[in-house]
């Protein structure tokens, strides 16, 4: 077989990487390691920079967005009792759609249906071959026969656990890592959210952040220490635990119910550098990985995305190669600005078992800088809503 671009992985970087580019008259081969319905039961987080809502238009996968998902135009912060609102408008005059990640996925399959796009599900082996050379190729198994997909192009969308990142030379790579000492464990619930707006507390006894889908589904977030097992958290104590990490006011109007979905996730912070050698580019999870603290995730990958496609648009419009040549410097420059901002948002918020009494103080003062200065909310606003691609 033979494509234009060979695409490894069908989560939110591939499929959107392989819509547009399809739209665009270039065709794509996308090989995921899943069935579908595994990719879509994936619950991720759910807001999108203003950027992110204007690329899946631009791919024409925005339509149930606009209809379903909801413009916040803030959200809150609160530290042990104390709630302030940070007006994304009034500091930026910009705002974010909240719509869940799971839902941009199953609009990116469907509209790829559409189009009639190749998406193999259950391929397994994949392997990148002679990737400096002009004829790159993918070889994988599928349905117990080898296969092998010639290109001129291959773009890893693997994810954080994928082959692609790998198949770049150890003496090439740099890897820069951060892990946290905590988890994250979430609930999704069939409840009306906590407020209009999503709040981010930081307290002492940990994070929680009250955050939602929809305006009859709220999803909850406590942080947790590594070593505790989702058998050790029944739906009561998680809620006990979140209403105590909540202000008063907000706490006594948390109505709770089952969890349809609980589980831990660990917070890492992530980059592999470059994000392209020879004829590999790498986008979204394969390259970064940010703490869920600002949801920036599926954004970056976004971002990422937009490069790549911009660099392969001009490449086979008109023989021009300069938007590949300058993809990874590129995307790392507005990658680390995200690892910045998602660093910090979980410096401030979380409770750090090796932090000292000082630490501790630093972290109230930026919660003390945000409520008081203009300036401080404007670069956090700035940051959260999504810095220009
Ligand atoms: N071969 C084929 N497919 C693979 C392989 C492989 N060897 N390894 C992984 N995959 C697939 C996974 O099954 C997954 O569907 O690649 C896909 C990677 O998807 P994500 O992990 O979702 O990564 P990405 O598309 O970059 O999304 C970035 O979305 O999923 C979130 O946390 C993620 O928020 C981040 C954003
Ligand atoms: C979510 O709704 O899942 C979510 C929202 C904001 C975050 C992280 C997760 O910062």
């Amino acid at each position: 077989m033979r494509t234009q671009v060979a695409i490894i992985g069908g989560g939110p970087s591939g499929l959107l990487l392989s819509q547009l580019l399809n739209r665009a008259g270039i065709a794509t081969v996308v090989l995921e390691r899943r069935d579908r319905a595994h990719v879509l039961s994936r619950i991720r987080a759910g807001v999108l920079e203003w950027g992110t809502v204007e690329m899946l238009r631009k791919a024409g996968v925005g339509a149930r967005m606009d209809r379903e998902g909801h413009v916040h135009q803030g959200c809150l912060l609160s530290s042990e009792g104390r709630m302030f609102r940070i007006d994304f408008h009034e500091a930026c005059a910009r705002q974010v759609m909240v719509y869940g990640q799971t839902e941009v996925t199953h609009d990116l399959y469907d509209a790829q249906d559409a189009l009639g796009a190749t998406i193999l599900h259950g391929v397994g082996d994949v392997a990148l071959h002679d990737l400096t050379s002009d004829a790159p190729f993918v070889t994988y198994t599928r349905d117990g026969a080898a296969a092998r997909l010639d290109c001129d192009y291959i773009v890893g969308c693997d994810g954080f656990h994928g082959i692609s990142r790998r198949s770049i030379p150890a003496e090439v790579r740099q890897e820069f890592e951060k892990v946290y000492p905590f988890g994250w464990l979430g609930i999704l619930s069939q409840t009306p959210p906590a407020a209009e707006e999503l709040i981010y507390a930081a307290h002492s006894r940990g994070f929680a952040l009250a955050s939602m889908r929809s305006p009859t589904l709220s999803r909850y977030y406590i942080q947790v220490p590594l070593s505790d097992r989702i058998e050790d958290w029944s739906d009561a104590a998680f809620w006990a635990e979140l209403k105590s990490r909540l202000p008063e006011a907000v706490a006594q109007g948390i109505v709770t119910g089952p969890s349809i979905e609980k589980s831990i996730a660990p917070l890492r912070s992530f980059v592999s550098e470059p994000m392209r050698w020879g004829r590999l580019f790498l986008c979204g999870d394969a390259a970064h990985i940010v703490p869920p603290t600002g949801a920036k995730g599926l954004n970056l990958a976004v971002s990422d995305v937009h490069y790549l496609y911009e660099g392969l648009a001009a490449f086979y419009a008109k023989g021009d190669a300069e938007g590949l040549e300058t993809y990874s410097q590129k995307a790392l420059a507005r990658v680390w600005k995200a690892m910045r901002f998602s660093w910090s948002m979980t410096t401030m918020l979380h409770h750090f078992p090796d932090f000292s009494a000082f630490d501790r103080r630093m972290q109230a003062t930026e919660l003390d800088l945000l409520e008081s200065s203009p300036s401080a909310r404007r670069v956090l606003a700035e940051n959260y809503t999504g810095l220009p691609f």
